[in-house]
């Protein structure tokens, strides 16, 4: 596998537009939004750099995102890399015995195919692979 950029880093946020006040006082300017059915959140998205900021707000109170707002009161919720093959990567990571949340591509936002590894996988840290460049 060979992840070649920070897709995005997804921050869990109670409100993308209380959230969007800082983020628009660093200069940073959205560019879109979307509901994110298979994660249930809707997620704004903010260009910086080659990278991007993901805010996910909840839709339904069973949403991943959700339970993490409940339990951490928002911040940092996954990191995103991005990788050229990703079912590739899924079989390279499982075949290494690394534990995956998904075997599978699923939907992710922007019509990209993504899937999350387990997050004992990255040591507490939720790591996310999206296929292809934003
Ligand atoms: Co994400």
């Amino acid at each position: 596998v060979t992840a070649y950029k920070i897709d995005h880093l997804g921050i869990a946020v109670a409100s993308i537009d209380e959230a969007l006040k800082i983020y628009r006082a660093l200069g940073l300017a959205e560019t879109g939004r979307e509901e994110v059915p298979s994660q249930k959140v809707v997620a704004a998205f903010l260009p910086v750099g080659e990278s991007r900021i993901e805010l996910l707000e909840p839709t339904s109170d069973d949403s991943p995102v959700a339970k993490f707002l409940a339990k951490r009161g928002g911040g940092i919720h996954h990191v995103c890399f991005a990788v050229e093959d990703l079912d590739a990567a899924l079989a390279d990571l499982s075949r290494r015995g690394f534990r995956l949340v998904h075997r599978q591509a699923v939907p992710g936002a922007d019509g990209k195919r993504i899937a999350f590894l387990h997050p004992e996988a990255g040591h507490g840290v939720l790591i996310e692979l999206s296929e292809g460049s934003s």
